[in-house]
């Protein structure tokens, strides 16, 4: 099952987005999830190292069900909507929950291949700079980033959603960059076959 993670709070642009990336590794024949931060209560990490004894996290809330997600799945895709130049808060703190997960078991991650997904309601908002913070929390979670490659993908997949749903749907770069970055997923998981 490959998991999509949306960042956003709202059923706008990025969860659009994020979705059809999902509809087209479906038909890739890929199994597919979708899990988003909308409607979601989910509390900082609080750093009292409570999972450090690897019994899970001390606060109770739905970040529970996003983990049995993480550790079945076999690829990732994250989407975040850009907010200050970078990914948005609730994608943060989903990240630095997860470290409950890491700290029961190390391994949940390592090896998968991840892409990134950033929605920006500006031409050039800090797309690049949210995507890299998503491949980072991959490599350092011994993941593999992946990546649409030169010419139009270079790092993942960037949409200029000029703050609006009908608009990010007229984003024919950022969909060429998405289906870039979707053949790069699949070409990596059918070498690992
Ligand atoms: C708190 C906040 C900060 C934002 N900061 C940026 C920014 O730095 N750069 C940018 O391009 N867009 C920024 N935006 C606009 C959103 O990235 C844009 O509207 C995006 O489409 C939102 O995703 P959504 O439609 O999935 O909610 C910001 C929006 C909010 C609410």
């Amino acid at each position: 099952m490959i998991l999509g993670v949306s960042g956003s709070p709202r059923n706008q642009a990025t969860e659009n987005v994020l979705r059809k990336a999902l509809d087209q590794l479906e038909l890739a024949g890929y199994e597919t999830a979708f899990w988003g931060v909308r409607g979601k209560k989910i509390g900082f990490c609080t750093h009292c190292d409570y999972c450090l004894k690897g019994e899970g996290c001390a606060i109770n809330d739905d970040m529970s069900e996003l983990v049995t997600l993480l550790e079945n799945a076999q690829a990732y895709v994250f989407a975040t909507p850009v907010y200050n130049g970078g990914i948005s808060g609730q994608l943060k703190t989903v990240m630095d929950r997860s470290r409950a997960l890491f700290a029961s078991n190390n391994k949940w991650l390592r090896y998968k291949p991840g892409i990134a997904i950033a929605v920006g309601g500006d031409r050039a908002g800090g797309q690049e700079h949210a995507i890299q913070q998503i491949l980072n929390y991959y490599t350092m979670s011994g993941a593999v980033p992946v990546s649409g490659g030169f010419f139009g993908a270079n790092l993942g997949a960037t949409f200029w959603s000029k703050d609006t749903l009908e608009r990010v749907k007229e984003d024919g770069d950022g969909f060429s960059a998405l289906d870039k970055t979707l053949k790069k997923l699949i070409k990596y998981m059918e070498r690992e076959k």
